[in-house]
Parts: C-alpha cells; structure tokens; sequence
C-alpha cells in the first residue's frame, strides 16, 4: 500500500494483549504503525495495553475490541469498522501439554481461528499477513545443528501440528489466488522482558516453559525448579535451547511487516519463511545460573526424569532472516535474564 493508504488504515493485531503480541504492539507503535488488537482474553489482560500507552507516550487508548476468532461475525465487524493494510496474526493457543489432554480445544481454537480470520481477510481483499510460527514445526533430529528454514517438518504434539497446519493452510490460500503476501515466523524460545520493568510475560497458570518458571522461583512464588532430564548429550547433560529477548522477537515482525508491504505482489503470491532465534544455545543450567546471577541469589533446583516430547538440543541457524529482513538480534544472555528479573521483581503477579 502506497502511504497515503497506510495513513488511514491499520495493522490489525490478532492476540495483541499477550506475552509476543504486546511487545510487538508497542514496537509497531514506535514505527509509525497504527494498530488495533483484537483477542479474547482467555490468556491475557488489557492491563499490557495500558503499559504500552505509558511506554509510547499515547495520548489515546489503542484500539482494542474483545473478539474470539471464532465467532466470525465479531471479526467481520471489525474489518467492517476499520481498513487493515496487514494482519499480525499471534491469537493461539499454546500450551504443549494441555494440547495432549484437549486436542480438540486445540485444533478448533488455533485452526477454526485461522480460518475464519483468512476468510474475512479474503472477503476484505486484505491479503498480507505475518504469522507466529514456532520451532516446533521441525523434525528436530539433527544433532545440535542450527535448524534451517528448509529442514524437515514434523511435530509430535497436537500443539505443534496446529502450528504446521496452520503454516500449509496460509501457504495453500496464497497459491490459490493472486496478491497474497505472508511470512511465517518461526520463533524459538522467546524470553526476557521490558527494560523498565513495566511489561513482560504474565502466564496465569503455573508455567511450562523455563524462563517463567525460574523467575517465579526467583521471586519465591514456587520452591524450586525442576530440571527436565540430566542425561542429555549436551554440555551439561540438561537440554540446550535458542533463547530470545522478547524485545529482539517484537522487532523482527515490525521488519517483517516491511518486507511485506515492499514486496509488490499484484500477479503472484509469496510466502516467506525465517527461523527467529539467536543461533547460540544455552543449557537449563546455564539459564540458571545466569538468572542468578542477575537475582543476586542462588535458584534452587532439582532433577526430574526426561520430560516427554523433548530432544538435547534446538537451535537455528538464523542467518536467512539476517539476508532478508535485515534482523539480527542485539540483546544475549544477560539482558535476557536481567530484564525478566526486573519485571518479575516489580510486577511479582503480573499485571494483576
Ligand atoms: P499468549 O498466550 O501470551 O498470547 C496469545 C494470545 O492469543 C492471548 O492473549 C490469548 O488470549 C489470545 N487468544 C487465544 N485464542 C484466541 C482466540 N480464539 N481468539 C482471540 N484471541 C485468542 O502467547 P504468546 O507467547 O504471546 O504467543 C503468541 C503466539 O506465538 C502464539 O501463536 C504462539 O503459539 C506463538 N509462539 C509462542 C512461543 C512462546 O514460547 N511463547 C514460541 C513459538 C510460537
Ligand atoms: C526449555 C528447556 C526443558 C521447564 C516450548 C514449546 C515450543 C515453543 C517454545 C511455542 C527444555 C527444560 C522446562 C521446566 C525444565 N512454544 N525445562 N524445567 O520445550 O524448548 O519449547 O516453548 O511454540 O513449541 O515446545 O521450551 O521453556 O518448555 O523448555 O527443565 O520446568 O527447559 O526440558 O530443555 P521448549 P521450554
């Protein structure tokens, strides 16, 4: 869209309130982007909202609106209301575990969801969308070796196979017809919050990944952190991963946006895949140890069996989306677990 289009219209945000979205929001925000966000709040507050406000200096209150992707006549309300030049779609479920016990929840959520936000976009003639992948999506029998965009796919829990499935439905509707333009983000463990200690990730169950679990230990919400396996074939025997600073991922969908409103696409159709991590991994321990060190106090821990579904190590292999979006992350290690100390720290409960 030529900048006069793009000054009366928007970016719409999909499950804009939560953890990836909210970041993304507040960066969108600092570029010059108008947003509005939609999500239904089943994982999430607005209270993340009123922290951007303060964060971007807004006179105004974002556009929000409490809309479920499955009641599609809220969302075609919406495009209705408002004239979208892009969509960020992160509105999903995503807990693991909980995919195994309620797949259908799952597949209805995350699919259902997806579907009817394509249909109304299509209906709409809104045809850009960046959406959140996940590491997940690959095989991940490689070894240690940074994962690359055409690696193997393939998922063993419902969670992850919603995410794949979600990737071929976006692909499959750009080659049916002319003038979409998507890129699927692959994120891979995103963590760290904002420097100021006003915004971060805010799981209102007991979490499942890492990073929050030890800071809520940290903080001395839970006792002790349980490490999932010792055995691994890795530095330490416990598993290796590829953290992100939240503050780098939220930078990568605002170049990926760009990508997409550069890419002049009247004829054809594109789909653009990019790993988003860091390239380096880090055992639990480590993680550990560095978030003491920014504590100042020793994290207690323990280890527990394997836990299932996991692998030694997954990394990426970044450097497509460094060529092509022009994204290299800037924080590392110490930023990440400073920063979600000093969020955890102030904000012991969240946004509650
Ligand atoms: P989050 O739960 O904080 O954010 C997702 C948001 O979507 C929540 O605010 C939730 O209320 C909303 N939502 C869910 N279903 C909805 C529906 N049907 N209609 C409207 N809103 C709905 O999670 P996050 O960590 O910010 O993740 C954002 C996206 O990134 C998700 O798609 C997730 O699968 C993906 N992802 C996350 C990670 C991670 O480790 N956090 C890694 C890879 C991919
Ligand atoms: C990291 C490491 C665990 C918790 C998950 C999803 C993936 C993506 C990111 C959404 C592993 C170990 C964990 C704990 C532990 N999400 N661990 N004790 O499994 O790499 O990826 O989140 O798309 O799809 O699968 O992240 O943070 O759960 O685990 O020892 O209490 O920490 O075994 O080695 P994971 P994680």
């Amino acid at each position: 869209p030529s900048e006069m289009t793009m000054k009366d219209s928007y970016v719409l945000v999909t499950g804009g309130t939560g953890f990836i979205g909210s970041f993304t929001v507040l960066d969108l925000i600092k570029s010059g982007h108008k947003v509005v966000v939609i999500d239904n709040l089943c994982n999430s507050s607005t209270e993340s909202l009123n922290r951007i406000k303060k964060l971007a200096n807004l006179k105004d209150d974002i556009p929000f609106f409490k809309v479920d992707l499955l009641d599609i006549e809220a969302l075609e309300k919406i495009f209705k209301s408002f004239k979208f030049y892009a969509v960020i779609h992160f509105a999903a479920l995503k807990a693991v575990g909980e995919s195994v016990q309620k797949p259908l929840l799952y597949y209805e959520n995350n699919l259902s969801g997806t579907i009817n936000l394509l249909k109304v976009m299509k209906a709409h003639d809104v045809k850009n969308i960046v959406f959140s992948s996940s590491a997940t999506v690959y095989r991940q029998n490689l070894e240690g070796k940074g994962l690359i965009e055409s690696d193997p796919l393939g998922c063993v829990n419902p969670y992850g196979r919603t995410k794949l499935f979600m990737e071929s439905i976006i692909t499959d509707v750009a080659d049916s017809e002319a003038g979409w333009i998507g890129v699927l983000l692959r994120y891979f463990n995103p963590t760290g919050a904002h420097p100021s200690g006003e915004m971060g990730e805010d799981p209102l169950q007991i979490p499942n990944n890492l990073m929050p679990y030890v800071s809520q230990v940290a903080v001395g919400k839970l006792e002790k952190v349980h490490v999932f396996g010792s055995d691994y074939n890795t530095i330490d025997g416990t598993g290796v991963r590829d953290y992100i600073h939240i503050l780098d991922l939220a930078r990568a969908h605002v170049l990926a946006l760009d990508k997409v409103l550069d890419t002049t696409s009247s004829e054809k159709s594109s789909v653009f895949t990019y790993n988003l991590g860091t390239g380096t991994g880090y055992s639990v321990l480590q993680m550990i140890n560095a978030m003491s060190e920014s504590t100042g106090n020793k994290i207690p821990y323990v280890f527990d069996p394997r836990r299932k579904g996991d692998v030694d190590t997954v990394i990426c292999d970044p450097s497509l989306a460094e060529k092509e979006l022009g994204f290299k992350a800037k924080y590392g290690l110490k930023e990440m677990c400073d920063d979600l100390w000093k969020w955890q720290s102030s904000n012991p409960n969240g946004y509650q």
